[in-house]
C-alpha cells in the first residue's frame, strides 16, 4: 500500500464449506443452537411445524478490529411482520420502535410512581399485548440477533442442521438481504484504517450464494421460499424465475425496493401470479403479509401431503 489504502478481492468465487472453513464461529454460536435445540425439540414433539423466518440486512466489516462496516437498506420489516401471520397477531415491538410511533407515546406518567397507558392508545395495546403474552405462554417464537455476514452464515447453517427432523414440516422462509460481497478476515487489515494515507478503494471477494448448498443438501426435505429484490421493474420476474430454476426450491418471491409493501410477485415451477394491496387496503393500514402468509400456509399444506402421499 503506498498512495492510498488499497483492500483487494478476488474474481474466485469460494465453495461454502471453504467460507465456515476460513471464517471463525461467532461466539454467541454455541448458546444460539442450545436453544434452538429445546425449541425444536418441543415443537417436533408436539408434531407441530415450524418456521425459519431470516429477516434484515448483514453488515460487512472491512477492519479486523472493526471501527467501520458495510450495511444494506433492510430494516426487517417483512420478517417481523410475516412472522405474527401465522399466529394471527398484532403483536411485538416492532408496533412502538419507529421513530413516529414510539413506545414512550404511548405512556403517560400517572404520579411520581406510577406510569399508566394513555387511554387514546389502549384498546390498540390490548390487543397486541393479548397475542404477544399468548405467543410467549405457549412458547412458540424464538428470536435469534445476528448482525454481521458471518453471523448470520454460520447461524442459518447450524438452525437448518437442527430443523433438518422435521423434514416437510419446516418452512424455510429467506427473507434476509444478505451481503454478496465480503472482504476474507485474511485479507482485512487489522487496525482502523487511516485516513491520513489518502482516499480508499475498496474490493471485494463475492460471498458463496448459501441457497445453493442449503436446498440440496441442509434440508432437502423442507419448504423453501427465497426472497428476490430487483429495483429495475423489467428484471424481476426474469431473475425470480432463474432463481428458482437454478435451485430448484419451491418458491421465489419477487419484490421492488420501492414497492415492497404493496406488491411481490410469487413465482412456483409452473405458475407466476401478483399479490398486490389495494388503494382501500393501504388507507386502511393492512399489510401484503396478511395475504403472503396465508398463500404460502397453503402451499405448505399441499407440499406436507405430497410428501405424506409418497
Ligand atoms: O427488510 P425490509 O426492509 O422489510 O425489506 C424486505 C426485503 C426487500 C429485504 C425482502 O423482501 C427481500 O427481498 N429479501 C431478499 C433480498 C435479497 O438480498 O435478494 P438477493 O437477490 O440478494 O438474494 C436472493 C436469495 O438468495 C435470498 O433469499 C438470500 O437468502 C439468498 N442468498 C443471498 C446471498 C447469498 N450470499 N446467499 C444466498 O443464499
Amino acid at each position: 500500500m503506498t498512495m492510498s489504502n488499497i483492500l483487494e478481492g478476488t474474481n474466485e468465487i469460494i465453495n461454502p464449506d471453504t467460507y465456515f472453513q476460513i471464517n471463525s464461529q461467532p461466539r454467541t454460536l454455541p448458546d444460539n443452537e442450545i436453544k434452538v435445540k429445546e425449541f425444536v425439540n418441543k415443537h417436533d414433539n408436539a408434531g407441530r411445524r415450524i418456521v425459519l423466518i431470516t429477516s434484515g440486512g448483514t453488515t460487512v466489516p472491512i477492519e479486523n478490529n472493526t471501527v467501520r462496516f458495510l450495511d444494506n437498506f433492510s430494516a426487517g420489516t417483512r420478517g417481523a411482520t410475516s412472522a405474527e401471520y401465522p399466529f394471527y397477531l398484532q403483536p411485538f415491538s416492532r408496533h412502538y420502535t419507529h421513530s413516529t410511533n414510539c413506545f414512550l407515546d404511548y405512556m403517560e406518567l400517572k404520579d411520581d410512581d406510577n406510569i399508566e397507558v394513555n387511554p387514546k392508545y389502549s384498546q390498540k395495546m390490548k390487543s397486541v399485548l393479548k397475542k404477544y403474552q399468548k405467543v410467549k405462554q405457549e412458547d412458540t417464537l424464538l428470536l435469534l440477533n445476528f448482525v454481521t455476514l458471518s453471523d448470520y452464515l454460520f447461524l442459518l447453517r447450524s438452525v437448518t442442521q437442527i430443523m433438518t427432523c422435521l423434514k416437510e414440516r419446516a418452512m424455510y422462509y429467506l427473507a434476509a438481504a444478505v451481503s454478496d460481497f465480503f472482504i476474507p478476515s485474511q485479507k482485512m487489515v487489522q487496525h482502523k484504517i487511516q485516513s491520513a494515507e489518502g482516499g480508499l478503494t475498496l474490493s471485494m471477494d463475492q460471498v458463496p450464494k448459501f441457497l445453493k448448498p442449503l436446498v440440496t443438501n441442509w434440508v432437502p426435505e423442507g419448504f423453501i421460499v427465497s426472497f428476490k429484490l430487483e429495483t429495475d421493474p423489467s428484471l424481476l420476474v426474469s431473475k425470480s424465475r432463474q432463481a428458482l430454476t437454478k435451485y430448484g426450491h419451491q418458491i421465489v418471491i419477487g419484490n421492488l425496493l420501492t414497492t415492497r409493501k404493496l406488491e411481490v410477485v410469487f413465482i412456483t415451477k409452473d405458475s407466476e401470479f401478483n399479490l398486490k394491496l389495494s388503494e382501500q387496503e393501504v388507507k386502511d393500514d393492512v399489510e401484503i403479509e396478511s395475504k403472503i402468509i396465508p398463500e404460502l400456509v397453503k402451499k405448505h399444506d399441499e407440499w406436507i401431503k405430497n410428501a405424506e402421499m409418497k
